[in-house]
């Protein structure tokens, strides 16, 4: 064995130092700090605009650079400057601004990790009624910043990527993007495609943020909005393509789901699923389990890998295509480009 060889127990060390550093980069993210480091910037200066101790700022920035926030230059004492992903995603007035569902997913994560144990130990409590209200509330309040921020800069990107691959794509006249929340995948893909038109499914209050970002983009003409519940209400048919992301888990009853959604296409129609799996080795299963752990633990449905794929082959869908490492908004998805057979 190699002198640096890491000890055994080094990747749980990691898992406590990993605590400090998402500290230091939730407290850059409050105080705005990426929005002063694009030009070069000494610690000192930036102690003075945000009020804060000199010297434990630089140890501060110090630690954001040795996580490759930061890059700092030769003299002494360095000035700071943003390093491209900071510049991109971490900076408040930049398109792909993602500081906001980055702190809302540290938050979530802690506040399930604080109550692990309990709920372990007892188990959700049967009587907790569902207060639909509330669950739909949280998701509005979703599509106007957290699911938004990730679509901007995740999700829509992995769309065109997806779509560029599947045929049929191009020929593709009416688009369904089922639970899409802000609809910003609906807009870039109807932008992309000069034939598509189509409507975003969700919840009647959720779909109205889809309604004024589809104005905002100035495409009324080509898409529209349908609000209900995916469990009960009808979600239109006839569709060419229909992309449903992050959507399935939350069905009381997937495979009546499916069902529907297969036959809300046309034949031939293609429905391109993006749904977390549980992979089947642990090195893999360790990046997907910790986001979706609160997930099983409410019930929801958090299949193993290949099980969606075999749900869909049950709702009559055929010639499905499988991407199961693609890389989503905090952990990876698999995603499922599945046919209605074309008679
Ligand atoms: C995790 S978000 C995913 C949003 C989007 N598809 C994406 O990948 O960015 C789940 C979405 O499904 C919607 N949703 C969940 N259950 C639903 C239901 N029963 N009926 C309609 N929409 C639902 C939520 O309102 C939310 O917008």
């Amino acid at each position: 064995m190699n002198l640096s060889t890491p000890h055994a127990l080094q990747p749980f060390w990691d898992l406590t130092l990993s605590a400090v550093r998402a500290d230091a980069l939730r407290i850059a993210l409050e105080w705005k700090l990426f929005d002063l480091l694009q030009v070069p910037t000494s610690a000192h200066l930036i102690a003075r605009q945000l009020e804060l101790d000199p010297a434990n700022t630089g140890f501060w920035l110090e630690a954001l650079w040795s996580m490759d926030l930061l890059q700092r230059d030769e003299r002494q004492p360095p000035l700071y400057r943003n390093t491209p992903v900071a510049s991109d995603y971490l900076r408040s007035d930049a398109t792909d601004y993602c500081g906001d569902a980055w702190t809302f997913r540290l938050r979530g994560m802690r506040r399930f990790g604080n109550q692990l144990g309990e709920q372990v130990r007892a188990g959700q409590p049967d009587s907790q009624p569902t207060d639909m209200t509330t669950t739909i509330d949280n998701w509005t309040a979703a599509a106007r910043l957290q699911i938004a921020q990730e679509q901007r800069a995740v999700t829509v990107d992995v769309a065109l990527r997806l779509t560029a691959l599947i045929p049929e794509f191009s020929q593709a006249r009416r688009l369904l993007d089922l639970g899409g929340g802000p609809g910003l995948v609906a807009i870039a893909l109807v932008r992309d495609n000069p034939l598509l038109s189509g409507e975003v499914f969700d919840f009647e209050k959720t779909v109205e943020v889809a309604a004024a970002n589809i104005q905002r983009a100035g495409l009324e003409q080509r898409l529209s909005v349908r609000g209900g519940n995916l469990a009960s209400d009808p979600i239109g048919d006839g569709y060419d393509v229909i992309w449903c992301s992050s959507v399935l888990h939350f069905v009381p009853d997937l495979p009546a789901t499916l069902a529907k959604i297969h036959a809300a296409l046309r034949p031939g129609g293609v429905l391109i699923s993006a749904h977390a799996e549980i992979p089947a080795d642990p090195e893999h299963a360790q990046r997907v389990m910790p986001y979706y752990l609160s997930m099983q633990m409410l019930g929801r449905h958090v299949t193993e890998a290949g099980g969606l794929s075999d749900a869909l082959q049950q709702a009559g869908f055929s010639h499905i295509d499988s991407y199961p490492e693609v890389a989503f908004a905090v952990a990876p998805v698999s995603v499922l480009v599945a046919r209605r057979s074309a008679s």
